[in-house]
């Protein structure tokens, strides 16, 4: 009795600039889902400009059928957007046609198959104005580190710790790491989220707990299209992080790469849906976590666990870091080192000031180029 949950997303334009998803397109989302037979159940909702499609059914990870169903579905809520001058309307569709994956075509995906359990809660967190590295820090948190999830002291089925499934984005290569034997080793990588993230998380019986959406979209097409807003989903309780240490590590907002044009780093504020659409300087960087119980494959939910008041001061806190990090401007460590930006006019620029670039050791005479002026 395997069940898949798929996650896909794609920002196909934003209302208004880059803020959110207007409502006709999730209608659309909605209604294309709807009238498909191969779906368990779906939820349809967002954060920020980036539609989310939460979809269980029983064909598996990878399926071509149930990625076809999410093109197709982006692709009609695209015409919506276009109808009404969306912006960036169908951006993330960087392909001119599905060919059997959405991977690699632009959307994001974060999906995989289990046994139901007797009982099977499952958070899906989703973020905006920001890249999938950000998940790196809140799932070492939940599943590696004892000062958040008191269930790797003192719940036996979680003694034995879990294996980190840790991408590089850069050469296209994977490893795994066993915790708590190799947390050294693990935070050597993924201290650096902007290559390597966590993909997937398991449990030392071999069990999925927790996966994230790992294409960095804009490494892809050959062409930096963007920061790839990404979504994790995590599975809970019994033997797993408890739904309340799968939320804590976003009580405090760290700091992660993404914010206005792809470019800053900022503080991964946790909102409720309400809440979700970036404002100030496009941002602050966002996130939303959405909990279901799964039912024979139907999504009871979502439970949205940021509205709650334990997550004010987080807010706070974000707010505060947002002030400090925004009197920086255009400066270093709030605008991204040079190699990681999604925009940049440095090339233009040094072309323009090629011939000004003079040897480190020459001279110069102040006083003659003062007498020029
Ligand atoms: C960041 C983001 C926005 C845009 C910014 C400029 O991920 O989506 O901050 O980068 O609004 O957008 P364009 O270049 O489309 O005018
Ligand atoms: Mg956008
Ligand atoms: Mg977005």
């Amino acid at each position: 009795n395997k069940v898949t949950l798929t996650v896909i997303k794609a920002d196909i334009g934003g209302f208004v600039g880059h803020s959110s998803v207007h409502p006709k397109v999730m209608e659309k989302a909605q209604e294309v889902l709807a009238e498909s037979d191969l779906l368990v159940d779906f939820h349809v909702t967002h954060v920020g400009d980036d539609i989310n499609l939460i979809m269980t059914h029983r064909h598996g990870t990878d399926s071509e059928e149930i990625h076809k169903l999410a093109w197709d579905t982006l692709v009609a809520c695209t015409e919506i957007a276009k109808e009404l001058k969306l912006y960036g309307a169908g951006q993330d569709l960087l392909a001119d046609a599905f060919s059997g994956n959405v991977k690699g075509m632009g959307p994001g995906v974060a999906e995989m198959e289990f046994e139901e359990r007797k009982s099977e809660p499952v958070i899906v967190f989703m973020a905006d104005k920001t890249e999938p590295g950000a998940w790196n820090y809140p799932l070492y948190k939940m599943f590696a580190d004892p000062f958040n999830t008191i269930g790797l002291v003192i719940d036996p089925k979680m003694h034995d710790g879990f294996f980190f499934e840790v991408h590089d984005l850069i050469e296209n290569k994977k490893v795994l790491f066993s915790t708590p034997e190799e947390l050294y080793d693990l935070l050597v990588f993924i201290g650096a989220p902007g290559r390597y993230c966590i993909k997937s998380v398991y449990s030392k019986q071999g069990e999925i707990a927790a996966t994230s959406s790992t294409q960095r979209l804009n490494l892809m097409a050959g062409r930096y299209v963007g920061k790839d807003d990404p979504v994790c989903i995590v599975r809970c309780q019994s033997g797993l992080p408890a739904v309340g240490e799968a939320l804590e590590p976003f009580a405090n907002p760290h700091l992660v790469s993404g914010w206005m044009r792809g470019s800053h780093s900022g503080p991964l504020m946790p909102v409720s849906l309400q809440e979700c659409n970036p404002t100030r300087f496009d941002g602050p960087p966002r996130v939303v976590a959405l909990g279901f119980q799964l039912a024979e494959g139907k999504l009871i939910g979502p439970q949205d666990f940021f509205a709650d008041p334990s997550y004010d001061e987080a807010r706070k806190m974000a707010n505060k870091i947002a002030n400090y990090l925004r009197q920086l401007g255009p400066f270093e460590p709030h605008r991204l080192h040079l190699d990681e930006m999604e925009y940049t006019t440095l090339p233009q620029v040094s072309k323009k000031l090629k011939d000004r670039f003079i040897d480190a050791d020459a001279p110069i005479n102040i006083k003659e180029v003062a007498a020029t002026k």
